[in-house]
């Protein structure tokens, strides 16, 4: 059984909905299971984030970066840093903005420099851009177009029942299924390795 931690901040609820389709995208897959861990609940949680075989950062983009919750998530981790307790854990993010860019891109790229300072394998989003042809449509998964990581667009006035849309929801609920599988193939080489070494 491999497990997964899904580690978020959301101040509106609209990035809740996204960790939560995360959540459902690992569970779906066989041998594998999740935990939704806002990052307020983090200090009583460490060593479930030391025991996990995957680590998915979800935050959504205030002022064209991670939120400051979730910023001091990870500053927290540098009391562990040098012991790298995450050292070749599979690491992959979601982020979740109100403007269809809304320099979400730097979001996920702060996270692929925290992933990477624990020595952590990022895992990419695995799914071709949709929305970007005449036949194409905005309920293609991701819509819009990223590659490191689940981007979602939350409308200003919408609450979380209605945004982020479906489309951002699946592309989400894609990213935990792409990491669920690739953590039980990981720690399936794992035991196969170690059972042929003895
Ligand atoms: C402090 C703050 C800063 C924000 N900065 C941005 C931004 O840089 N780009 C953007 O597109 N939306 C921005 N937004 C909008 C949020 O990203 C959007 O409302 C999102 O759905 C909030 O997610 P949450 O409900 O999980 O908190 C900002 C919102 C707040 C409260």
């Amino acid at each position: 059984m491999s497990k997964v931690v899904v580690v978020y901040h959301s101040g509106y609820g609209h990035t809740r909905v996204l960790a939560e389709a995360v959540t459902q995208g690992v569970d779906s897959q066989p041998d594998s299971t999740a935990l939704l861990l806002p990052v307020d609940q983090v200090p009583q949680h460490w060593q479930q984030l030391h025991s996990a075989d995957a680590i998915i950062f979800g935050s959504p983009t205030y002022m064209g970066s991670v939120s400051a919750p979730f910023k001091h998530f990870m500053e927290a981790t540098s009391a562990f840093y040098l012991a790298r307790p995450w050292r070749n854990k599979l690491a992959a993010g979601f982020t979740n903005s109100g403007n269809p860019c809304g320099d979400k891109f730097n979001t996920l790229v702060q996270m692929v420099t925290f992933a990477a300072q624990h020595s952590m394998i990022w895992v990419g989003l695995d799914l071709l851009p949709g929305n970007n042809t005449r036949m194409a449509s905005p309920q293609d998964l991701n819509r819009l177009g990223g590659s490191l990581g689940a981007m979602a667009q939350s409308n200003l006035d919408e609450g979380s029942d209605t945004a982020p849309p479906e489309a951002d929801r699946l592309t989400a609920r894609h990213l935990g299924e792409r990491v669920a599988r690739l953590a039980a193939q990981m720690s399936m080489n794992q035991s196969n390795l170690s059972s042929r070494l003895g």
